[in-house]
């Protein structure tokens, strides 16, 4: 059987969210806080242009730098719009999402673009954060599974410890709607045992849970039988939300 990681991992997600002085606001707020919590890995995924603004501050506070998207081209070049994982790699950035389903919905990306992102950032030790999960009409047609298991189709074969797997109900993301405990703790049961079957060292990969994570909701959402973890949109925005979900784990 697989381990359970060590640490709990919390990780936001900022979106296309905030300014330059909102963020230099956000610091102000949390000045005064304990921000650090033993065993709890956290970080957040700041919009690109951003890397740079955010960069000290968060090694200050033990956080880690994440971005929300990287391209699928390795290689320097005429990519226009592009940030490589070597420009990541240039902000220390320690975890890139892929497969968001805001990418899958409004950029189209589909499996070949994530394979080809999570093997540039594996090969850079950029740890990828697979997002998975199934639309209302997929839940409603009985077919959860069978799309968790295409969705899963990009990890690599060879070795895979350093992914980490979020598991989001697409109509879960920023609606207030839930699935209920059950469903949680049976889709990334699913979800490892696939895994187990893709690829070398996927014993080690951390699961999160993400869909309308808020401070009331956290700490029952750690105690779902494999939830190791919770990737947070909206309520990663207010940082006193943030940090009481932090300290409330
Ligand atoms: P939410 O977003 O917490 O606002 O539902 C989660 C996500 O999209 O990762």
């Amino acid at each position: 059987m697989y381990k359970t990681p060590d640490n709990k991992i919390i990780l936001g997600n900022w979106k296309m969210n905030k300014l330059a002085s909102d963020i230099q606001e956000y610091f102000v707020e949390l000045e005064p806080k304990d921000y650090k919590v033993k065993n709890t890995m956290v970080g957040i995924a700041v919009p690109l242009p951003y890397l740079y603004l955010v960069q000290e501050k968060f090694k200050q506070m033990d956080w880690l730098l994440g971005s929300q998207d990287v391209s699928q081209f390795s290689d320097s070049g005429a990519y226009t719009g592009e940030v490589s994982v070597a420009m990541l790699k240039d902000f220390d950035t320690s975890f890139t999402l892929v497969g968001h389903a805001e990418r899958r919905k409004y950029f189209n990306e589909n499996n070949s673009v994530f394979t080809k992102k999570i093997n540039h950032l594996l090969d850079n030790d950029i740890r990828p954060v697979l997002c998975v999960g199934e639309t209302l009409e997929e839940k409603n047609q009985g077919r959860t599974y069978q799309v968790l298991d295409q969705q899963l189709q990009v990890l690599p074969e060879k070795y895979c410890e350093n992914v980490i797997l979020a598991y989001e109900p697409v109509w879960a993301i920023g609606t207030g709607h839930m699935p209920t405990d059950e469903e949680i703790s049976s889709r990334l049961h699913y979800i490892r045992e696939r895994m187990l079957s893709i690829c070398v060292g996927s014993d080690k990969i951390p699961l999160l849970y993400g869909g309308s994570v808020n401070l009331d909701n956290a700490n029952k959402l750690m105690s779902i039988e494999h939830v190791n973890g919770l990737l947070i949109g909206g309520a990663s925005l207010v940082p006193l939300d943030f940090i009481k979900i932090i300290q409330s784990i």
